[in-house]
């Protein structure tokens, strides 16, 4: 049965005219006129608890919303892409990292083959990879142990992987360090490796195309070090690991295809942190802490599987991401966690909801005629307090924010967890409720002073908490933000596991790059500011020191 356009839903109809109706509505009166709403209002599932009593929305938003993710086939679509149907449409390949997280005894046929035992052979093959770099038994070229480890990949070939590490930090093995590069900027690379003892250095080369120019650009450079600090090529084979599907890319660049880890086409790079490309994940965590995490994974996977939508963590939070989006207006969404060791998670989430939804056609190729994606962007707590959270109190767009929370520090000390703790609590009712002028005025505040600490509240918020920051915890956070940007993709009709987008950029960067040899200087043929700026870049090339 095809779906009508999204506007022409009538669930979306619906919460057109309901939105005139509730739109407005100040938070202030919803809790006012039922107080039992914050304790009614929250789901939980694999040890998230969410409120999200403090989003501007009734029960008949929520049924509404609910009412629309059925109409758009989420769940068909949820099922279609976790038997393997090729759900991401313009690259024609099955969307399946929630194989990648599957038990040993599972099933999966994906194009007539099960896929469960590659993947649990590959786990096998990185498992017995990561424990010999833990117990110093796999030596490097000159007979040191691998004490660094330095994973060269950029997005998804990254991000998770340095989001993972830094949020596991307290699970990791400590006499072993850790590098993330990923910019092609010279200094990434050299501030991460200049203090190192190439002898007991170990790079892993992250890159699902192994064609990315920033990773080989990297990986080249990290091989002229090693090469050079060794004194031979034949140090490559003990120091550089690969981890791609492209076998051939692997073995051109240099790489022993034995030293390879693989991964599949139908594992997206934003999707990707539980794959071979966590491998320095699992040599920081080993591999009974990966499983947990990978665990993590899978039990919210079962969760949105499972869950009737109305307790359905991802679908609820989805849903309401699309009432903030498309009927609330809201552009923008932040994300602060109140956790240190989460610090790169907002960085690992703009990836995965920008690349995903970020998109203005559907999956059919039709523009589409109502807003997609939202910006995506945080801090961690508190420090976003003393910098941004003025505008999200008092400034002129409302943005809807995830604060994340937990009742348990990984470094208990002092008071610190309460007073951290107790932020996360105050900015969600200092969002929600503000400030009114009569408030102000009995604080005895001077007339003239008063409109400017008036806070008109009524910003949205949803509060996670959970007991403490696991492997396992990490694992569901992410499916469940995963599995929220698939329910919102589906919702807008868009394929959210291509990104066609960053194309362009790439191809007009490569035709750029020989345009900025100042021996050479060919003759420019572009738009007169892109002339201009290269010409200007020249000169100031030339300039002697
Ligand atoms: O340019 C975007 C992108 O394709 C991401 O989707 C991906 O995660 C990243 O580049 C890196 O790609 P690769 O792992 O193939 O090097």
């Amino acid at each position: 049965m095809s779906i009508p356009p999204l506007r022409q839903r009538s669930a979306w109809k619906s919460l057109e005219t309901h939105h005139v109706e509730v739109g407005s509505r100040h938070l202030r009166d919803l809790f006012a006129e039922d107080p039992t709403r914050g304790e009614r209002m929250h789901v939980e599932a694999e040890g998230i608890y969410l409120d999200y009593s403090k989003n501007r929305l009734t029960d008949e938003t929520l049924r509404l919303l609910l009412e629309l993710a059925e109409e758009s086939g989420v769940a068909r679509r949820r099922d279609q892409m976790m038997a393997g149907e090729h759900i991401n449409v313009s690259e024609d390949r099955a969307v399946l990292h929630v194989a990648l997280r599957m038990p040993k005894d599972a099933q999966l046929i994906v194009d007539g083959r099960d896929v469960i035992p590659e993947v649990h052979a590959e786990l096998e093959h990185m498992s017995r990879f990561a424990t010999q770099i833990r117990s110093g038994e796999w030596k490097g070229y000159r007979g040191k142990p691998i004490r660094n480890v330095v994973n060269v990949g950029i997005g998804g070939s990254d991000l998770g992987p340095v989001m993972a590490y830094e949020a596991l930090r307290h699970y990791c093995q400590r006499d072993l360090t850790f590098r993330f590069v990923s910019n092609v900027d010279a200094s990434d690379l050299v501030e991460a490796i200049s203090d190192l003892d190439a002898d007991e250095t170990l790079f892993i080369i992250s890159s699902k195309t192994f064609t990315t120019i920033e990773t080989l650009t990297n990986a080249r450079s990290a091989r002229a070090w090693l090469v050079e600090q060794i004194g031979t090529e034949e140090a490559i084979a003990r120091h550089f690991v690969a981890v791609s599907t492209n076998h051939e890319a692997v073995a051109a660049f240099g790489i022993d295809t034995a030293n390879m880890f693989s991964f599949w086409d139908w594992v997206g790079g934003r999707y990707s942190m539980d794959s071979a490309i966590g491998l320095s994940t699992m040599i920081a965590l080993g591999p009974t802490y990966f499983a947990e995490l990978l665990a993590g994974f899978h039990a919210m996977d079962e969760h949105f599987r499972l869950a009737p939508f109305e307790r359905n963590l991802p679908v609820l939070m989805g849903m309401i991401a699309v009432w903030n989006r498309n009927f609330l207006g809201c552009a923008s969404v932040g994300v602060m966690p109140y956790e240190q060791y989460l610090k790169r998670l907002p960085a690992y989430l703009q990836q995965l909801t920008m690349e995903s939804n970020g998109k203005h056609v559907t999956i059919d190729g039709d523009h589409v005629d109502y807003q997609t994606g939202p910006l995506y962007w945080g801090e961690p707590g508190t420090n976003g307090q003393h910098s941004f959270y003025q505008l999200l109190h008092q400034g002129t767009s409302v943005v809807p924010v995830d604060l994340i929370g937990f009742a348990k520090s990984l470094n208990p000390l002092t008071d610190h967890h309460d007073i951290l703790s107790s932020n996360v609590f105050a900015q969600a009712e200092a969002l929600a409720f503000g400030k009114t002028d009569d408030q102000v005025r009995a604080e005895g505040t001077p007339e003239h002073v008063i409109a400017h600490r008036v806070m008109e509240g009524n910003r949205p918020t949803n509060v996670l908490l959970a007991e403490v920051l696991t492997p396992r915890l990490l694992g569901s956070l992410i499916a469940l933000y995963e599995h929220s940007v698939f329910t919102q993709g589906v919702v807008w009709g868009i394929d959210s596991f291509d990104q066609w987008g960053v194309e362009l950029g790439k191809v007009l960067a490569t035709r750029i790059i020989p345009e900025l040899d100042t021996n050479f200087e060919p003759e420019l043929t572009h738009d007169s500011s892109t002339n201009a700026l290269i010409r200007h870049y020249r000169t100031l090339k030339r300039k002697e020191d």
